[in-house]
């Protein structure tokens, strides 16, 4: 048997069960023209990636090593284009970089694009970032790194001027079909009773009228960003298509953009329907196929419950995507640095079912993106606090509007029938840096520094790849300059997209002692603490200790080699706790990775330093052998 038939028979039978859940009837021929599609993929699939098949097949954990370490960040913004981005590559080696987020870079429409993700050409480059031979090229230069390129496959929409939406603006009924377009808002109205909205500010609602098409036009995002329609078997062709050429380039991590949008259904969210989960597991499968070294990332920005779908439960354990975004941690950081209280996020993070062992998380402290307040109203309850007050009090923190606040943030998309406020800024400036250097106060800036440091101890220690956004390794501010561009203007997030400051970087090298220099440093250090900590394999849940007291945050995690204990000081106090807590847990003598000190629990208590965090790993002997 080829490659090919033996992938087949391991795969064919999953690939065809989720097409068919999804199109019925309508998967007689489909499944043949998808076989097609994939063996003209795997012929054109260059040697080297196969062989970086072999390698992944032989390590499928790849993306839940401790090793792994991630990074965003914009092509231009980083290194003016694809081949400042070859050029830069020592400073992520640097920061021991092994995966490679550059945000979108296939060629977007003119104009304002959503930062990219209103794509006119899935087979073309920006004509600003270079040619689509220079990715592939980029893609070998960082793979002789040991980086893997990221990039992002936007599979709810087009831009408005893409190919299939011109044609269908040109009246071609074929690719009419590829869209939800309505002549009338007798539909569009019905499907807003329950469509949440996700631009209530610049983009309301989610029709757009459009001239050309005579009709409404499903836009959930911007009015330029056409959502395709994936009842359609020729737009899955489409889409799985474009995906096996991004992999034969080299792409080994495929980031599924709005993902939980992607399925319609009348008198719901149209998030989160099963249909997206069978779609992605026939996507998966084909790629399994073709490319076994690609992972999929979720995009899912939803609540826990509807999250963990999306890392495979029931029939699609296994199936779906490798990893996720941990939103839910995001905010609790958020939550808890500027509340001082870890109660809220004991609740959010008990609440989770464990994931698939096999999955990894996504774990950050910002991106791209602005940070909405996902706060169950019962996690709030349960934690004695009401959700839309604890919503309304971050939100106000966040933008600085709160008496005792440290933060330097902008209001995104505030939405007065909801009341609901979005927050968009660096972390540096979310932290209190922005505000403690302009006021020169040596003690905020100290504090500030620390916060950046202990929300990185998290994410680095929570299991999963933990993404560093572009500019916090150096506590880079917000970037007013936004405002002067048109086309970003109207959107306030481009206040945390700003352009590496390389200057910056060379000080925070040069000078360790400068506060550039001292984050860099300490993020470094943390870094090369997980790196060296096998017991932050992903395959192993991170689990909520409840804390004795709330300004201190306890994790533990059950690894074979020794359990773990983390300990997290969210405040800016010195907290007691009783050792007594600790050493049931990992014993009364325990090595603590971050200083690399054995530390003795014998003690009655010990002092945690304001946000400091402790590494605790159990010393566990291995049975000596007896004469
Ligand atoms: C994702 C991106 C966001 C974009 C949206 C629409 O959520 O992270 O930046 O606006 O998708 O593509």
């Amino acid at each position: 048997m080829t490659t090919f038939e033996l992938r087949l028979a391991r795969y064919g039978a999953d690939l065809e069960a989720s097409l068919r859940a999804v199109y019925g009837e309508r998967t007689d021929g489909l499944f043949a023209r998808v076989i097609e599609l994939m063996r003209r993929a795997l012929e054109r699939r260059p040697e080297e990636l196969r062989q970086l098949d072999e390698a992944r097949l032989l390590r499928p954990d790849w993306l839940q090593q401790p090793g792994m370490i991630g990074y965003v960040a914009y092509a231009d913004r980083y290194a003016g284009d694809l081949q400042g981005v070859a050029d830069h590559l020592d400073h992520l080696c640097d920061h021991g970089v092994t995966y490679l987020h550059l945000m979108p870079l296939l060629k977007p429409r003119a104009g304002e694009n959503d930062g990219g993700y209103a794509v006119a050409d899935y087979r073309a480059v920006r004509n600003d970032l270079g040619t689509v031979d220079d990715l592939a090229d980029l893609t070998r230069e960082l793979r002789s790194r040991g980086i893997s390129l990221v990039m992002d496959l936007v599979l709810n929409h087009v831009a408005r001027e893409h190919e299939w939406a011109r044609k269908a603006r040109e009246g071609d009924p074929h690719y009419r079909d590829y869209f939800y377009l309505y002549p009338d808002r007798t539909e569009p109205d019905e499907y807003e009773k329950s469509l949440p909205e996700v631009f209530p500010d610049f983009a309301p609602g989610n029709f757009t009228w459009d001239d050309e098409i005579d009709g409404w036009v499903w836009t959930t995002f911007n009015s330029y960003q056409w959502d395709v329609n994936w009842t359609n078997p020729d737009v899955f062709c489409e889409y799985l298509d474009i995906m096996l050429y991004l992999a034969n380039l080299g792409v080994e991590v495929i980031r599924l953009d709005a993902i939980a949008f992607i399925w319609k259904r009348l008198g719901t969210s149209s998030q989160n329907q099963p249909e997206v989960h069978h779609l992605t597991q026939a996507l998966r499968a084909a790629l399994r196929i073709v490319a076994p070294a690609v992972a999929f990332k979720a995009e899912a920005i939803v609540g826990p419950d509807d999250l963990i779908y999306y890392l495979g439960v029931g029939s699609h354990h296994g199936q779906v995507s490798d990893m996720a975004y941990h939103n839910s941690l995001m905010v609790q950081l958020w939550s808890m640095l500027a509340s001082r209280d870890t109660r809220l996020t004991e609740v959010a993070l008990s609440a989770f079912r464990p994931k698939p062992t096999n999955t990894t998380w996504a774990t950050y402290v910002r991106c791209h993106d602005d940070i909405g307040w996902a706060i169950g109203d019962e996690d709030a309850a349960a934690a004695g606090l009401d959700g839309a007050a604890h919503r309304s009090f971050l939100s106000d923190f966040y933008a600085g509007a709160y008496p005792t606040s440290f933060a330097r943030g902008l209001v995104f998309q505030e939405n007065p029938a909801t009341n609901d406020r979005r927050i968009s800024g660096t972390l540096a400036s979310l932290a209190g840096l922005e505000k403690a250097l302009e006021s020169r106060d040596e003690r905020a800036v100290d504090a500030a520094v620390q916060r950046i440091l202990l929300l990185h101890a998290v994410i680095l220690g929570f299991g999963g790849v933990p993404l560093l956004y572009m500019g916090d390794e150096l506590g880079m501010l917000n970037d007013y300059s936004y405002a002067d561009d048109p086309d970003h203007a109207a959107d306030n997030r481009w206040v945390h997209r700003p352009r590496m400051d390389w200057e910056l970087a060379r000080q925070a090298s040069e000078d360790p002692g400068s506060v550039a220099g001292r984050i860099n440093a300490g993020l470094k250090h943390l870094i090369a603490a997980r790196k060296r900590t096998p017991h932050l394999h992903a395959s192993v849940e991170s689990t909520v200790v409840p804390s004795p007291d709330a300004r201190l945050l306890i994790l533990r995690r059950e690894h074979p080699l020794g359990r773990m204990l983390q300990v997290y000081n969210v405040t800016e106090w010195a907290v007691q706790l009783e050792c007594a807590v600790l050493r049931e847990h990992v014993g009364g003598e325990a090595s603590e990775v971050l200083s690399g000190y054995d530390y003795s629990l014998a003690p009655y208590s010990l002092t945690l330093t304001p946000y400091q965090a402790l590494w605790l790993v159990e010393k566990v002997t291995p049975p000596t052998s007896h004469a």
